[in-house]
């Protein structure tokens, strides 16, 4: 099977971690079948400051007409609004309709608490359809936003969520390790306040996830701020979380922090039939162009984009290669507390492949 993907390295370390990924693809093993075929894409600040166009169409166009997946780096976003800029990611999402975001956050075995979750995002509704407006009133200004849960966003996102459930299991039984004994998906809501929005996604998800072909998988519900407090409690009781987009986006970021480095955090952003892989980090200015950043966050994002392309087995190849290198501990990147460059760690894993 020959596959293409798109690279966009963006801005900062993400032209030294994309590389990386790129590497980490080209070396499974024959024995898997699979061929890739690359296309470096342009998008990002530089780009911006070189076209006029932080997201060139030419990109747009070429992943939607030639590639199935694509792994994107990071961009550097001014600190002062600069005139016709807008982030690439978010307006890719859009135009691809990449409607879930998905974040693993998984320490080693071996860590004195290990953790394995993974927190499913719905990414099109919720408080970011950005419907706000502003008006006075006697006792000063009064703004409003407008929350909107659908059914049908909520049913696809605890599908995925499900779906998800049942992949890590597999991946699991294939020789991966986890800390769990089966699939579990928690709904997170706050429907004891928002009975009608957080109500509709509650029962949604509930109902999508009582599917035959879900049977396997425990069904467990939260609200969402007691998931935060359990989520830095017992992390460890989590397995797969689904969560409309603003209890997601805080979530995800807090659960990021559970395990010591932005650098080993992957996402990926997925719509149907296409996977974008994007390490968590940003464009890391401080540490650009000294060799060192960690790769790990970006090879883990290469085989989550596999893992929704339905390529388990080169997915949970690429896991168990870099969990490999992380139990080790010999050849670690400065901010895991090591000395190896980015070079030094990709040639670790690679080996190890
Ligand atoms: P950042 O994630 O770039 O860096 C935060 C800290 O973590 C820095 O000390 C950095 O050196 C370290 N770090 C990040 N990734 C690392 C890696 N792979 N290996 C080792 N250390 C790593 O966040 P920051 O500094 O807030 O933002 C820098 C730029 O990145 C800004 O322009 C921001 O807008 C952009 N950004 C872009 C994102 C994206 O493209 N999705 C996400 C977050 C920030
Ligand atoms: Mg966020």
């Amino acid at each position: 099977r020959t596959a293409r993907k798109g690279l966009i390295p963006g801005d900062g370390i993400g032209k030294e971690v994309i590389p990386a990924g790129r590497r980490i693809l080209e070396a499974l093993p024959a024995s898997l079948g699979l061929k890739f075929e690359f296309v470096n894409l342009k998008a990002g600040f530089e780009t911006f400051e070189q076209t006029g166009a932080a997201l060139p169409d030419e990109t747009v166009q070429i992943l939607k007409s030639e590639c199935d997946g694509a792994l994107f780096g990071a961009v550097s976003s001014p600190s002062t609004a600069v005139k016709g800029y807008s982030s690439p990611i978010v307006a890719l999402r859009k135009k691809l309709d990449l409607y879930a975001n998905v974040r693993p956050v998984k320490t080693v075995m071996t860590a004195p608490k290990p953790i394995d979750m993974v927190i499913v995002r719905e990414n099109t509704e919720d408080l970011y359809v950005k419907e706000e407006k502003t008006y006075d009133t006697e006792n000063g200004k009064v703004a409003e936003a407008i929350k909107r849960i659908s059914q049908r966003a909520s049913s696809r996102i605890a599908t995925m969520a499900g779906e998800i459930a049942l992949r890590r299991q597999k991946i699991r039984e294939a020789g991966g390790q986890s800390i769990h004994k089966g699939p579990l998906v928690t709904i997170t809501h706050k429907s004891n306040v928002l009975s009608q929005t957080d109500g509709l996604f509650r029962s949604t998800a509930r109902e999508a996830l009582a599917d035959p072909k879900f049977q396997s998988v425990a069904v467990e519900e939260q609200i969402v701020d007691s998931m935060v407090y359990k989520l830095f409690r017992q992390p460890e009781a989590y397995d797969v979380i689904v969560a409309p987009n603003l209890y997601g986006d805080i979530l995800s970021d807090g659960a990021a922090a559970l395990v010591g480095s932005l650098g080993l955090v992957p996402s990926a952003n997925v719509g149907e039939g296409f996977a974008i892989g994007e390490p968590c980090h940003g464009s890391a200015p401080d540490i650009m162009g000294q060799g060192i950043a960690n790769p790990i966050a970006t090879l883990r994002s290469a085989a989550l984009m596999l893992e929704f392309l339905n390529e388990e087995q080169a997915a949970a190849k690429i896991y168990a290669a870099v969990d490999a290198n992380l139990e080790e501990g010999k050849l670690l990147s400065p901010d895991l507390g090591g000395k190896a460059k980015t070079d030094e760690v990709v040639e670790d894993i690679l080996r190890r492949l």
